[in-house]
């Protein structure tokens, strides 16, 4: 299994501690490498790096996150066309970047809920808007703060959910077997972080194609103005293409399956295996 996927999990509590020289270096080399890239569906993430005491220069901007992190000495913000696809590829490049971040040994948490957005209104054009942040640091795991602890226990942080409740062979009605070809990327899929873990992706295998759908909670994330769901198929998809690329199987991604209607099921994308 790719180190990063096992060992990449929420970081809520961060030291005391600038980043040094070498990773402050390597996290802006991260944030340079998927800045202004484009996802599958064609939308482009813009990125911006905020070291402390988190002030933009021209805009005077204090990033706020309600006691939900402690001590995070820089954080990373990100900016995309507010659609249902603009959030697809939102997830998919924002994780990509979280898993490299993850390799230098840093801490990181995806935060979608818990800051002052507001903060970040000069980052986008109207269309856009700044869907989430990560604080960037080195974990202090011996002081969790209470309300981390309260978060992880809340959401159950380190479950998921069984391989034959999310991933399907030809229909809905039918497990997929965990000894099919894929079954490590979708592993890795099952491994993948979500908006209060709620792991709406189900994925319906069929030969060689891999349809993802999304289960949406009812009624969740009303609160907010973005899809906040559809990130979490892009995370889904990040995690599935890094599990195919180490299976060493090409592929191509697209919207353009012609749908089954499920009365439970949103279709989000496929992914077309070559075999
Ligand atoms: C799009 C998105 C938004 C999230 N927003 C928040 C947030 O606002 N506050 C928070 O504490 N955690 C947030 N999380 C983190 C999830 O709660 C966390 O990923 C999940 O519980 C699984 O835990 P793990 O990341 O340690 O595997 C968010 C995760 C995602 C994917």
């Amino acid at each position: 299994m790719l180190i990063v996927i096992k060992e990449r999990k929420s970081v809520r509590t961060y030291l005391e501690k600038d980043l040094t020289e070498k990773d402050l270096k390597a996290v802006k080399q991260i944030v340079k490498k998927y800045n202004e890239t484009k996802g599958y569906f064609g939308h482009e993430v813009k990125l911006d790096f905020f070291d402390k005491p988190f002030v933009y220069t021209p805009k005077k901007a204090k990033i706020g996150t309600y006691g939900f992190i402690t001590n995070p000495p820089s954080f990373i913000a990100g900016c995309v066309d507010n659609s249902f696809y603009g959030m697809v590829d939102y997830g998919f490049i924002f994780e990509n970047m979280i898993l490299d971040l993850t390799e230098k040994k840093l801490g990181t948490v995806w935060i979608g809920g818990t800051f002052d957005r507001h903060t970040f209104d000069f980052m986008h054009k109207d269309h856009e808007i700044v869907p989430t942040i990560t604080p960037v640091g080195y974990e202090d795991a011996d002081h969790h703060s209470s309300k981390e602890d309260e978060v992880r226990e809340r959401v159950h942080a380190d479950r998921r959910e069984p391989f034959d409740k999310l991933f399907f062979n030809n229909d809905f009605d039918t497990p997929l077997d965990e000894t099919h070809a894929f079954a490590k990327a979708l592993n890795y899929v099952r491994l993948a972080p979500s908006t209060d873990n709620k792991q709406p992706w189900r994925i319906l295998v069929k030969d060689h194609d891999v349809h993802f759908y999304l289960e949406r909670t009812p009624a969740y994330g009303e609160s907010l103005d973005f899809d906040v769901q559809a990130i979490d198929m892009g995370i889904a998809l990040s995690h599935f293409v890094k599990g195919l690329e180490e299976l060493g199987l090409k592929f191509k991604v697209s919207n353009d399956f012609v749908n089954i209607k499920l009365p439970d099921y949103e279709y989000a994308f496929s992914v077309k295996v070559s075999s």
